[in-house]
């Protein structure tokens, strides 16, 4: 089967099929609905735009109907809206120790299957730390990574007194990981948490992005180990979430962005 396929009935021969696609894979006849060029099937990243862009749904991709494609009509939202979301959501350090229903938080990380990824490669793996006993044994491994390290004294002492300064007692922890000799996976999995961690605000959840966690893993070996993260996978990205126990009433002040036009 050829990689797409052409109602000819419905194509309004508009040609945005042909200049949407990222690789330049589809070519207008003159008068014709597009085709394919030849080594389309090769080099298509999947990335379904073809289809996604066309107004009368006559573009199918491998074979995937275009009427059961979702709505992809971009919501009238008021910037200010979106704005004020952005603005307001912080990083949450203490949680509640109700856990968080499992279905809110698959649809909260389902949020990332639409985060870019380059190349289209969508290779980030995801893992949820759900028991909260195993998110504070987890906390328990970087307080070793971390121990000899003199900036984490303060967070070391105050774990010795019970108190929790690396995970914050939060009851679950995401982990993105992803095979290293992927073209900088990193960058994908920090997009990727970057629209789960807006997506749970949205539903009033708290997250941190847990930074320490990620530099212990990479002292520790315990750690990685302990999360069975795969031998060639490397820890890209990690957050704890939860439901927040306050309220922010005040948006911070941040420095004024450095922009240059050219
Ligand atoms: C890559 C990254 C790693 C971070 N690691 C931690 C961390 O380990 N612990 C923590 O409390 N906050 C961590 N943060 C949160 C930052 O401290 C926080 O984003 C910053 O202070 C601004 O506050 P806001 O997110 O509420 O706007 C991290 C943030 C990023 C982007």
């Amino acid at each position: 089967m050829s990689l797409v396929q052409i109602d000819e009935t419905k194509c309004a021969r508009d040609g945005l099929c042909a200049r949407d696609c990222p690789m330049g894979l589809l070519e207008m006849a003159p008068g014709g609905p597009p085709r394919e060029i030849p080594e389309a099937e090769s080099t298509c990243l999947a990335c379904g735009h073809c289809a996604a862009i066309c107004p009368t749904g006559a573009l199918s991709l491998k074979g995937a109907d275009p009427e059961q494609m979702p709505d992809g009509v971009r919501p009238r939202l008021a910037p200010e809206e979106v704005e004020q979301l952005l603005r307001t959501r912080r990083s949450v350090r203490v949680y509640k120790k109700e856990p968080v229903p499992r279905d809110v938080l698959r649809r909260v990380i389902e949020s990332a299957r639409w985060a870019p990824t380059a190349t289209n490669r969508q290779g980030v793996n995801w893992l949820v730390v759900e028991d909260a006993e195993k998110v504070h044994r987890l906390a328990g491994m970087v307080v070793e990574g971390l121990r000899t390290i003199p900036y984490f004294t303060r967070a070391v002492q105050a774990w010795e007194e019970g108190q929790d300064m690396i995970l914050r007692g939060a009851p679950h922890v995401l982990v993105a990981h992803a095979a290293t000799d992927g073209f900088d996976p990193a960058i994908d999995s920090a997009i990727g948490m970057t629209y789960i961690e807006l997506a749970a605000h949205a539903h009033g959840l708290g997250t941190c992005w847990a930074g320490v966690l990620m530099a212990a893993a990479r002292l520790k070996r315990e750690i990685p180990k302990f999360l069975e993260i795969p031998e060639k996978h490397k820890i890209c990205a990690a957050m704890m979430i939860g439901y927040p126990e306050h309220e922010y009433k005040r948006i911070p002040a941040r420095n004024e962005l450095n922009v240059r036009l050219l």
